[in-house]
């Protein structure tokens, strides 16, 4: 990510990229994510973005259309964005699988916000997974608003989970409202700027500003309680810095209880005021700025969509500069082909729409038949590529047993097609023996059982492989041709056709490190 690159809104454009905010929430399953989202788009109420969308006839239309397919199949894409309006600005949140199976799905999702929302349970901390989820928001640098949440419930001194955020994540943390009380005793929140005090009986309105006020609103004992913690928190915390949090070494702190809609507001002021506006973007060729008129985009998701004898799918798309208009023609630049952005979609809470057109920053869907792929960039015409979506090498490799052996064709296509969703990833060996499966977590490998015998008709199971572990290969020509000339018998070639080194142990991979000094063995694979 290169700088902010909208700071003074000079054109229309630039206006409408600096109202953009597009985020992630990440947490540990549990914590509260999903009332969170639920209450956050419940701020959003309009949902509709004035101007971009069609006539209301038309929207009704769409929208039941869809609505039918969603209950004959039982399934729901609705929820991989949700675009919202609060005050002046426009909220683009992403969001992310619970589960931690389908974390490259995650990983991909964060290349496309400009910063996350980390939600913690008040009485656990940092868990497991929001753990892993900030590492990968670190290596991006993206910058962090922390929701403390049940703070209703029994929970934790405040500076424990503060002081647990700064050792286990070496991020400094700045309150910006601190608890009056908690659990059954949680009062409200004390906003440490301003002194507004917000009580959670009365809602989101404010009840009184500063420490006199307090001695009003709160018993004796609670307001010695904050007193001193406000006294401590001024002496040992660091102020809020801006600059600190955009470069994401310093995290706003909110406390709140999603499930009683307390501190939510707090949070989307937060978000509306603190979180950065749409990013430049890195391409092969240069930095991309988002106030550019030229549109760009790049596709980090791919969802099957509902009419399964159509194969048809919906790729999301994150636009990094300009403005996409419905009917515009971009290139795909994989493929140089040419494509008509004929039905751009936006995603609501509980409806989507056609977008007549859309800003950098936003995210919408584009069905197409196969053709987008995961990586893929667009643009008006310039043969860039963004970086960084990312491919992670498989912990689990399989062979796909498949038991009417008549339809092994109709696997080859529903596995390549499956893996140009991002399901699982394909290798197919070099010496011609049958692909094998890779994943990450096993629950993909049930959803790819399911989706082959509900979508494509085949029945399959999975047996073990004799390789554990894969690799991507790259280096000086010379050297690589070499390498795989020596390893034919243990290569592979992933979707791209890029060379993947398979090994049946550690140790047979790291002889193969040691062997060829000039050849790379990577993890991960940037997909372009
Ligand atoms: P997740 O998406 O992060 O997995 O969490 P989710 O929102 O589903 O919340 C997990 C549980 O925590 C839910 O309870 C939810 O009601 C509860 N919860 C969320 N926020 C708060 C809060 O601020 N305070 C309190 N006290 N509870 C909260 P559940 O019993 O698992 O589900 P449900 O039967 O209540 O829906």
């Amino acid at each position: 990510m290169t700088d902010l690159a909208v700071s003074t809104a000079a054109t229309p454009l630039a206006r409408q990229v600096e109202r953009r905010r597009t985020f992630a929430i990440i947490s540990h399953p549990d914590a509260g994510k999903t009332t969170l989202t639920e209450k956050l788009l419940m701020f959003g109420g309009a949902i509709q973005l004035a101007g971009q969308v069609r006539a209301k006839g038309e929207r009704r239309r769409t929208r039941s259309d869809w609505m039918n397919i969603e209950r004959e199949r039982g399934i729901s894409v609705v929820t991989s964005v949700m675009t919202f309006e609060y005050r002046d600005c426009v909220f683009n949140l992403l969001d992310t699988p619970g589960h931690e199976d389908f974390s490259e799905d995650t990983y991909r999702t964060l290349t496309a916000v400009d910063s996350a929302v980390m939600v913690i349970d008040a009485a656990k901390g940092i868990e497991e997974r929001t753990r892993k989820l900030f590492e990968v928001c670190r290596l991006r640098d993206i910058p962090i608003v922390t929701f403390v949440n049940k703070m209703d419930r029994e929970s934790r001194d405040p500076f424990e989970i503060l002081d647990e955020i700064e050792s286990t994540l070496a991020l400094d943390v700045a309150p910006l409202t601190w608890p009056i009380g908690r659990g059954r005793d949680f009062a409200g929140t004390y906003e440490l700027q301003t002194g507004r005090i917000r009580l959670v009986d009365s809602g989101d309105s404010i009840s009184g500003t500063g420490m006199e006020a307090l001695k009003g609103l709160v018993s004796a004992d609670r307001l010695t309680e904050v007193t001193e913690e406000l006294e401590l928190a001024a002496g040992a915390l660091k102020p809020f810095d801006l600059a600190s949090f955009r470069e994401g070494h310093q995290t706003p702190v909110f406390f709140g209880s999603a499930l009683r809609n307390f501190g939510v507001r707090d949070l989307l002021d937060g978000l509306a005021d603190l979180a950065p506006a749409p990013q430049g973007l890195d391409s092969d060729k240069r930095p991309v700025r988002p106030a550019e008129d030229r549109m760009t985009a790049f596709v980090f998701k791919v969802q099957a969509n509902m009419d399964p004898n159509h194969r048809d799918r919906i790729a999301f798309v994150r636009l990094c500069s300009g403005k996409l208009r419905r009917g515009m023609k971009v290139l795909q630049t994989r493929t140089a082909k040419t494509i008509g952005l004929h039905a751009p979609q936006f995603f609501f809470a509980q409806d989507r729409a056609l977008a007549e057109e859309a800003y950098a920053g936003d995210v919408v869907g584009i069905p197409n038949h196969g053709l987008l792929r995961i990586g893929d960039t667009l643009t008006e015409g310039e043969d860039i590529s963004f970086l960084g979506v990312p491919s992670f090498a498989p912990e689990i490799l399989r062979r796909v047993r498949l038991e009417d052996a008549m339809k092994a064709k109709k696997l080859k296509q529903a596995l390549q097609e499956l893996a140009e969703e991002g399901v699982v990833q394909v290798f197919r060996p070099l010496d011609g023996s049958p692909a094998l499966v890779g994943v990450v977590g096993p629950l993909q490998l049930d959803v790819l059982t399911g989706r082959l015998a509900a979508e494509y008709g085949l029945e399959v199971g999975f047996e073990q492989s004799q390789y554990a572990l894969a690799r991507w290969v790259s280096g000086p020509e010379k050297d690589l041709q070499e390498f795989l000339n020596a390893n034919r018998g243990n290569v592979a070639e992933d979707l791209d056709g890029d060379p993947v080194l398979l090994a049946g142990s550690a140790f047979q991979m790291t002889r193969a490190k040691e062997r060829w000094e000039k050849v790379a063995f990577l993890d991960v694979k940037d997909v372009r």
